[in-house]
């Protein structure tokens, strides 16, 4: 069964809306925990537009599932992993324009510093994650990096806007998945995942973790933080059930409106 890991960022988000001192990311961390929440991820971006260093000292102290600190690669960045030690660490590409994160890791390009970069965030005990597009070429240079996970980006999925074109996306990402568990690298996926799309993502065989944020925070407003995430982790656990019965384009069909 896939683990839901609820990223907070966009409670923070909310919060510098009025550069006031509520909602507080740490609280929808206990709530999203009480909702079923089994892993709990912030972004400390260089930029700090959300999520601060004292939301990530405060949210680490309060995690009783799983930390996961989502980060650029960068020196500054490295640093407050090595001294903070959460369990996890996920690398991601990060532009100061960006509204969210964009694509995924260029790890063949950068296979050199980010072999480095996953070296020394293990060498602090630290398991390491890179977020890529679904592609053969990057999964392979992931593996050779030496990281443990891969997370796969299903942005592109998740924002088709045709039956066939998500078919077509989910084809991508059924075929990266077979690829990541022959590599031996652990199988995590997340990006644009909603209520609507998310089953058959949960359906992939070996899917580990499923890295859900906007959706989730964006239903919390309306309905309340456990609730929103218990729906997701129903969400979750029903496309996980009902992988061993549909193949995923049935799924897709049956799901889809
Ligand atoms: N995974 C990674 C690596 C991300 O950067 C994000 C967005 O912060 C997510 C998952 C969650 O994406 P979303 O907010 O669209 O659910």
């Amino acid at each position: 069964m896939p683990k839901l890991c609820v990223n907070i960022d966009h409670v923070a988000t909310l919060r510098e809306a009025r550069r006031a001192n509520e909602p507080d990311p740490a609280a929808a961390v206990v709530l999203a925990q009480l909702g079923g929440a089994q892993g709990i991820t912030a972004h400390l971006r260089e930029d700090r537009r959300h999520v601060n260093d004292d939301d990530i000292r405060r949210i680490f102290e309060i995690v009783r599932t799983r930390f996961n600190l989502e980060m650029a690669p960068t020196d500054e960045m490295l640093g407050i992993a090595e001294n903070l030690r959460p369990p996890m660490a996920t690398f991601v590409p990060e532009k100061r324009t960006e509204v969210t994160t964009e694509g995924g890791l260029d790890v063949v390009a950068a296979l050199a510093r980010l072999t480095e970069a996953t070296r020394r965030l293990q060498a602090a005990g630290i398991a390491v994650s890179h977020f890529i597009d679904p592609t053969p070429a990057q999964i392979d240079a992931v593996r050779a990096a030496g990281a443990d996970i891969v997370e796969l980006h299903t942005g592109p999925y998740a924002n088709a806007t045709t039956p066939s074109a998500r078919t077509e996306q989910l084809t991508i990402l059924e075929n990266a998945a077979a690829h990541a568990k022959a590599a031996g690298l652990q199988l995590n996926a997340g990006h644009g995942l909603t209520l609507r799309n998310v089953l058959p993502v949960a359906a992939l065989p070996s899917m580990c973790e499923m890295h859900i944020g906007h959706s989730i925070i964006s239903a919390a407003v309306m309905v309340g933080m456990q609730r929103a995430v218990a729906d997701m982790a129903a969400a979750v656990a029903r496309g996980a059930e009902l992988g061993r019965h549909y193949s995923p384009g049935e799924i897709l069909h049956l799901f889809t409106p």
